[in-house]
């Protein structure tokens, strides 16, 4: 039935049932009005009224709570439909809106993937250039110091042997940037290796207390989950080390049904305000790549609690 004859049922039920009382009910209506028949007749327009509300309220519920999904909607989380109720053009526009979203989605999720592979193959760029070039001629520069520094005079010497520091210790630093940039090791010892890496290295910079807890037998998982899995704890260590104010992490990655699911727990000040910035968008987008999804939840006690579900490639033949 289309909105207007529901609306329009709606008043002539209460119009009519309220006629229907005054035909055949005992009620009269002197002229001037007594004071008993005003009461009655107030109270018969409130329970019109009321009725009226109320029927209508529930023949636009549909459209109530379609206005709240369109408000509230979000992409990064996906799935998110209403129940094409309410009948006529109602349905029809709830039909249309979760024809809508699916299609978005489906762009979105295809954008998305195509910005993050791009920005991962720069990465991997901008890293073998690094290596390749500073890297390379830092160490011919180290060389050419410690060469220079065997043969020269003794007040020199000491010189040359901190320049010699100052150029390992940057060497040092690029070849940091070059791991943070393409975690090689995550393509030559696999995903646990290069995340122990990842957290030592975080644990000497920021001084925290990191705790690993790696299950033994995970599944083999594929190069793109490996790399999201790397990335999602990277920027949760990094937000942590930023934002939570924290003693101690955890970073926990352990096999539960069809998934791998990486843990990164604060006893930090915990997220207050819901307001998700670039980086967290970021690891939702990525988990969306490989079908996973990504849990920002407060810890125990004090503090935040990221995880991200991550089907094994056996699961989710989708990808391609
Ligand atoms: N581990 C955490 N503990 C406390 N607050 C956090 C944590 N992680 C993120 N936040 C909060 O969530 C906000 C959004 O994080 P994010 O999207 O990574 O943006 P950015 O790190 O660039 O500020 C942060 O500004 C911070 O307020
Ligand atoms: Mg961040």
């Amino acid at each position: 039935m289309s909105l207007f004859w529901r609306i329009f049922a709606l008043n002539a039920v209460v119009l009519g049932t309220a006629t229907a009382l005054l035909l055949w009910a005992p009620v009269t209506v002197s002229v001037p009005v007594l004071l008993t028949e005003a009461i009655i007749l107030v109270g018969g327009l409130a329970v019109m009224l009321v009725a009226n509300a109320a029927l209508l309220r529930l023949g636009l519920s549909p459209l109530a709570r379609l206005t709240k999904l369109m408000t509230t909607v979000d992409l990064l989380r996906p799935g998110q439909r209403l129940p094409a109720s309410g009948g006529g053009e109602v349905a029809e526009v709830i039909r249309t809106f979760n024809a809508m979203l699916e299609r978005l989605e489906q762009e979105r999720a295809t954008s998305s993937a195509r910005a993050l592979l791009a920005q991962e193959a720069e990465r991997r760029r901008i890293a073998q250039e690094l290596h390749d070039e500073v890297g390379q001629s830092m160490t011919a520069v180290l060389l050419g110091l410690k060469r220079a520094a065997d043969d020269a005079p003794s007040p020199l010497r000491a010189e040359l042997h901190e320049a010699q520091e100052i150029t390992r210790e940057s060497l040092d630093e690029v070849r940091r940037l070059v791991r943070r940039l393409r975690p090689g090791v995550l393509d030559d010892l696999g995903l646990v290796s290069a995340l122990t890496s990842l957290t030592e290295d975080f644990a000497t910079h920021t001084g925290l207390h990191v705790t690993r807890r790696f299950d033994t037998d995970l599944p083999a998982l594929s190069p793109e989950a490996e790399l999201v899995l790397y990335r999602v704890a990277q920027e949760s260590l990094t937000d942590v080390a930023r934002h939570a104010d924290a003693q101690r992490v955890s970073v926990a990655l352990r096999l539960a049904d069809e998934s791998v699911v990486l843990t990164v727990t604060d006893d930090g000040s915990g997220i207050r305000t819901p307001r998700e910035g670039a980086g967290i968008r970021g690891m939702r987008e990525r988990a969306l790549l490989i079908g996973g999804s990504l849990e920002i939840s407060p810890a125990s006690r004090t503090g935040t609690r990221v995880q991200l579900t991550a089907p094994h490639a056996r699961s989710s033949p989708d990808h391609a």
